[in-house]
């Protein structure tokens, strides 16, 4: 017999119902929330949304019951933008940057990117994994329950390889969902440094047909940045990307105006990430060619910058624009979602109700997977969170606490806090 599960008492089931593609303008604004509102879940799916009343009316002995008690339910959030697979931490470099040495000198130095590299090429497979599973239960207890995944942190084959895998497994063996990206092209190696023609041509004539023939990604990214990877060189990456039939992403004008966002546009990429940097015409590119654009204000914060992107011109400018944490051990390490939102409202000036369609319908349809997850409809898979709060709205208003109270992937409850 089919198992169902019922969440009752809910003071707003925030549904995020609505047209079947991305949100953008004032649509980013419309929740359609119920209030007093419920659901059921048959199996992984959701089977009916309604009011406390009709959620009530259908409920039978085969059914597990959870009182809300009056809290509010959201669908998981959908994290469209991490790095979560690395060996080690940086608190080394933390500590540094507290003392005033800047990111960038610490990278030119052969710290950064680099530090973790060298820590994850020597870590095996298990402690990764391992490693990776503490994060996956990071993310679930703060209402994520579906990540973009990078890898990154290996950049060579077998070490990017290895990443993959591990990515691969971490969906197998934990209730998080992951969708896997290759990013082989986030730094050149120290072995490369003076030769990066030849790291570019390992990452387009091996690592790629091993990544598209072998099923490890579904997408790629490449962080674009003068000193970087060039304009040209991620042109070459990502046209390449295409042709092995893994869709496109991009670090964009993060440090500089680098002219990522309008080579996003030229692309024709999924998303541009970051844009810190991107001015009005970036911009007015990205809208042409429909681009995602991701912004990951932790790690803004975590740099200690007050450069913030445009999110108010970009969601004006008709941008189905999407929120993430960025989470990695150097630029941004937070898993939170609810601080990215309160970051978002506080420093990015938009709304709760934006911050939220950015969290979650929005950061769906950039994994193409806008048909099941990110809303609650019938239909879709039951991956939802119960917050510990009757308005939504004190999600991106109360910071630096725990809003999860229960998190259901699938309709299974994955995580429970303890408080009632
Ligand atoms: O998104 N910009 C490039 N990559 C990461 C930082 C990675 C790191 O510092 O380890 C980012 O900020
Ligand atoms: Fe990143």
């Amino acid at each position: 017999m089919s198992k169902s599960l019922a969440i009752i008492n809910c003071s707003q089931l925030v549904t995020l119902s609505g047209p079947n593609r991305p949100r953008i303008g004032a649509e980013m604004s419309e929740l359609s929330i119920i209030a007093n509102g419920g659901l059921i879940a048959r199996d992984s799916v959701i089977e009916k949304i309604g009011t406390n009343d009709e959620i009530k009316a259908l409920i039978d002995m085969n059914c597990t019951v959870i009182d809300a008690g009056r809290r509010v339910v959201l669908p998981g959030f959908v994290d469209a933008h991490t790095h979560p697979v690395f060996a080690g931490t940086r608190v080394d470099e933390f500590e540094e940057r507290s003392r005033g040495i800047s990111y960038q000198d610490i990278a030119a130095r052969g710290g950064g990117i680099q530090s973790t590299v060298n820590k994850t090429r020597a870590a095996s497979f298990d402690d990764l994994l391992n490693a990776g599973k503490r994060y996956a239960s990071w993310f679930l207890r703060g209402g994520t329950t579906t990540v973009e995944a990078k890898s990154g942190y290996g950049l060579s084959l077998d070490d990017e390889v290895k990443l993959l895998r591990a990515i691969r497994k971490l969906d197998e063996q934990t209730p998080l969902r992951y969708v896997p990206t290759f990013l082989g092209a986030h730094s050149i190696p120290s072995e490369y440094r003076s030769r990066r023609n030849d790291y570019v041509s390992l990452v387009i004539d091996e690592m790629l047909p091993t990544v598209g023939r072998e099923k490890l990604a579904e997408y790629c990214d490449v962080f674009c940045e003068e000193k970087v990877f060039t304009k040209d060189e991620a042109w070459r990456i990502l046209s390449a990307a295409r042709c092995h039939g893994l869709g496109l992403r991009m670090h964009a004008d993060q440090l500089s105006l680098s002219g990522g966002a309008k080579l996003a546009a030229e692309l024709g990429t999924v998303t541009a990430d970051h844009l810190e940097h991107t001015d009005d015409e970036g911009i007015a590119a990205l809208k042409s060619a429909n681009v995602q654009p991701i912004l990951l204000p932790g790690s803004v914060y975590a740099l200690g910058s007050s450069r913030y992107p445009a999110a108010r011109a970009m969601i004006d400018a008709g941008l189905a624009v999407i929120l993430a944490t960025d989470f990695n051990p150097g630029s941004s390490p937070t898993p939170s979602m609810a601080m990215a939102l309160s970051l978002a409202v506080t420093h990015l000036k938009v709304t709760p109700a934006e911050a939220i369609t950015a969290a979650t319908i929005n950061a769906a349809y950039s994994l193409n997977r806008g048909d099941r997850i990110g809303s609650l409809d019938k239909g879709k898979v039951a991956d939802f969170v119960i917050h510990d709060c009757d308005d939504y709205r004190e999600i991106t208003y109360f910071f630096g606490i725990q809003h999860a109270w229960k998190v259901f992937s699938g309709g299974s409850e994955v995580y429970s806090a303890n408080a009632s």
